[in-house]
């Protein structure tokens, strides 16, 4: 890759992706020449899946996606992330005014720290309802996920709640 071509990045705990996640980085995938989906985490809290998982699973779900580079950042300022990436802008989806409200400011931060500029994708409304944290409690009390992530994450949430022990 030529520093000519433009790079974005999607960052996200992704704990676990969701098909919200990878409609987001699809279409930045087809803005960009390579977008850099950043798994951003405190190294100091667990998450409910582990890095390494969710990393497997956004693998599985963006397999048919080709411009893709999955990437763990551990207590990392975006921006620095962004600058190590040589990404000139940051993608991110909005399902709705609450969204824009919360990512607003993280923005305007961004911009204000290294001149990085966030672009936002309007959110598919099949997807307005998804977020990570919805699905696992969806899943933990046996509720059917199928559809909102893609399957190796319904396979790998419903083994969680078949055999919490585990995980
Ligand atoms: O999937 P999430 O939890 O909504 O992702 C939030 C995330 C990881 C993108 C955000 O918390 C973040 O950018 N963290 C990195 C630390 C940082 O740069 N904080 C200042 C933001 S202005």
């Amino acid at each position: 890759m030529t520093s000519q071509q433009r790079r974005c990045v999607c960052p996200g705990s992704y704990d676990p992706v969701t098909m919200g996640h990878v409609d987001v980085i699809s279409r930045a995938s087809a803005l960009y020449d390579e977008v850099v989906v950043a798994v951003l985490h405190n190294p100091a809290k667990r998450g409910t899946f582990g890095v390494d998982e969710r990393m497997k699973l956004l693998g599985a779900a963006l397999a048919a996606v080709p411009n893709v580079r999955i990437e763990a950042f551990a207590g990392r300022l975006l921006v620095d992330v962004c600058r190590e990436a040589g990404a000139q802008a940051i993608v991110k989806g909005l399902r709705g005014d609450t969204d824009f409200a919360y990512e607003l400011p993280m923005a305007q931060m961004n911009r204000h720290l290294s001149g990085v500029e966030t672009v936002f994708l309007p959110g598919d409304p099949r997807f307005g309802h998804i977020s990570s944290s919805l699905i696992k409690e969806v899943a933990a009390f046996g509720g059917d996920i199928t559809g909102l992530v893609p399957e190796e994450v319904r396979a790998a949430l419903v083994a969680r709640v078949q055999n919490p022990e585990g995980s």
